[in-house]
């Protein structure tokens, strides 16, 4: 192991930053001023829209309509799709989010490039979410169709009475409680990365677990559900989410302090209950103390309850609990939609990350397209050193090969084509995949010949980055470390989060074994859609994706058991 020193650069390495900095700062300037011209001009010249962007070969499209946000939402609700026709753009412009909030890049234009192929009706659909001057509809629909179930009115109503039960407490006015039942509370903790530990937060995929399976024990024992990111590890988490239904913020020490002031007073008790990197049995003695007939309300009992944990119970409470699944049933929650229902109740992204999110999300859902996501994690390597990245397709062949026998084996008639979209902390494995639209000869290598004139291949333009960069340089040797500031950092964590949740949208995934994966399986609200792929090659390679057993043996029961479990 090398130990890590968080090294200052030489004076010749600053510079070369100052200058990428400058540069990146021109050309983001540069594109702004675009996007402000193209706006202005389709103000000023709506008939020379189709030239300012770009694609003059649908000609056979008369229209010249484009529709407004407002005639979409008209559109959305009435559930009718008129026959209004729009142009796509030669590419998707992302309009600023405002202020301090987070832009990220245009989408890549791999994605329009495989919206193109798909059948005409699917370009007319996709087309209707896009607005040349807003960009891309940022709507994402929850429980529109009672798909989530029905606890959320009631859980929101519950929240609303705890925070101002806890503006009583704050006041000290105890007598006002004579006919309230005990205010109960549960947080989710993230700290800062403890120097010379293993104790930090993990990644995403460790704190979504922490954070889900909090809410979902604060959802069965009537408690009001908070979280808390420190402000540094690495940005506070009401800057990567917005807050739907439930106001989660709190602040740690002023909530501690309150509980612990009265020793004596029943309303007030304090409790610490840390999970962190248990395994399997480890949390199985936690949860289910007193067997599979565990009442949660009774495992931890003070009013507030500070939970630390980067593991997950909620697939494990379906499996195991003779209690719960019956109550959670009539809430409408099931093994497969729990864990992506409460996500999405409780964080929302930002919006511009909710605009980059959706024009992918449109693609993967279109009718005449079959979408497989394939999410490779090389190792901490390709991410803390880029420069020394040496990942190639055809050395990560057999997850596309897996994916190849997958979409042969679900394809329907009605899918005219594939799209590949592929999450990898290597750019330059994401650089070469993307290739393969262009390059008949690597599609045939890699895709098939069945494959490989049906399948796009779609990929981000996001920064790649580890969340807990100081983590991962504890065991890595980071030759150019980065510089850890908010500014720096939240890009990186968007990033993370935006394909992560694309991930989750695809109607297909093979996974790496690891927990970022498997979170999007579980966000997916659908079993027997993901492969994990063994992590020993030799295993992987000999698997055939296109048999049943094998997505019926990696279900949504075998993932929880796995890594963060479930
Ligand atoms: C666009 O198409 C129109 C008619 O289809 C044609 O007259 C015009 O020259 C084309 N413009 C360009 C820039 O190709
Ligand atoms: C949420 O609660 C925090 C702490 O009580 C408060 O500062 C913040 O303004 C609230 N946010 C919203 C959106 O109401
Ligand atoms: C919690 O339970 C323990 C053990 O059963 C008991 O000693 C304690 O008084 C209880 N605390 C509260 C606040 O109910």
């Amino acid at each position: 192991m090398v130990a890590y020193q968080r090294a200052a650069g030489t004076t010749q390495e600053l510079n070369g930053l100052l200058f990428k900095y400058k540069l990146a700062k021109a050309l983001t300037l540069l594109s702004l001023v675009a996007v402000i011209t193209m706006t202005l001009a389709s103000v000023v010249f709506p008939e020379n829209l189709q030239q300012f962007f770009g694609d003059n070969k649908s000609s056979d499209i008369e229209s010249d309509d484009v529709p407004t946000s407002s005639q979409q939402d008209q559109q959305q609700k009435s559930g009718v799709k008129t026959a209004t026709e729009c142009r796509l753009p030669s590419s998707l412009h992302m309009p600023s989010s405002g202020k301090g909030q987070y832009t990220p890049p245009a989408p890549h234009d791999s994605v329009l490039k495989a919206v193109k192929l798909a059948h005409q009706d699917d370009i007319d659909a996709y087309c209707q979410h896009w607005d040349p001057v807003q960009g891309f509809d940022p709507v994402i629909p929850y429980n529109t169709h009672g798909e989530c179930g029905h606890w959320q009115d009631k859980y929101t109503e519950l929240h609303q009475q705890r925070l101002e039960q806890l503006e009583r407490l704050k006041a000290g006015d105890i007598e006002s409680f004579s006919h309230d039942d005990t205010p109960l509370y549960v947080s989710y903790l993230c700290k800062e990365v403890p120097a010379n530990s293993n104790r930090g937060c993990g990644g995403l995929a460790d704190r979504m677990s922490g954070m889900i399976s909090t809410f979902f024990y604060a959802l069965l024992t009537n408690r009001a559900y908070l979280a808390h990111w420190a402000n540094e590890n690495p940005i506070p988490l009401e800057i990567l989410f917005e807050q739907p239904n439930v106001n989660w913020t709190y602040q740690p020490n002023q909530m501690k302090s309150l509980f612990t002031s009265q020793p004596d007073n029943e309303l007030m008790s304090f409790q610490q209950v840390d999970t962190l990197n248990q395994n399997y049995d480890g949390l199985g003695s936690i949860m289910f103390r007193d067997g599979p007939s565990q009442d949660f309300a009774e495992l931890w009992n003070a009013s507030y309850v500070e939970v630390r944990s980067n593991r997950a119970y909620i697939i494990r409470t379906f499996d195991h609990s003779t209690h719960y699944p019956e109550i959670l049933a009539k809430l409408g929650l099931t093994k497969e939609n729990a864990f992506g229902c409460i996500a999405d109740y409780l964080f929302r992204p930002t919006i511009g990350a909710r605009k980059y999110i959706n024009a992918y999300r449109e693609l993967f859902a279109l009718r005449s397209v079959l979408s497989i996501g394939i999410q490779i994690r090389t190792n901490d390597q390709a991410l803390a050193n880029p420069q020394n990245d040496d990942n190639t397709l055809e050395k990560w062949f057999y997850y596309f090969k897996c994916a190849n026998e997958f979409a042969l084996a679900k394809k329907t008639p009605h899918h005219q084509r594939i799209v590949y979209f592929l999450v990898t902390d290597s750019h330059k494995l994401r650089d070469e995949f993307e290739q393969m639209n262009e390059d008949a000869s690597l599609r045939a290598k890699y895709l098939g010949v069945e494959n490989m004139e049906v399948t796009s291949t779609v990929v981000t333009n996001l920064p790649l980055e580890h969340i807990e960069p100081d983590q991962v340089a504890k065991y890595i040797d980071v030759e150019i470390p980065l510089e850890v500031s908010r500014e720096r950092m939240t890009p990186g964590v968007n990033s993370a989060m935006i394909e992560n949740w694309l991930l989750g949208y695809t109607d297909l995934r093979v996974i790496s074994p690891q927990g970022y994966g498997k979170m999007a399986a579980f966000h997916s609200r659908s079993d027997h859609t993901t492969i994990s792929l063994p992590r020993l090659p030799s295993k992987a390679k000999s698997l055939n994706c296109a048999d049943p057993k094998v997505t019926g043996y990696y279900d949504l029961s075998w993932l929880s058991h796995q890594w963060s479990l479930g």
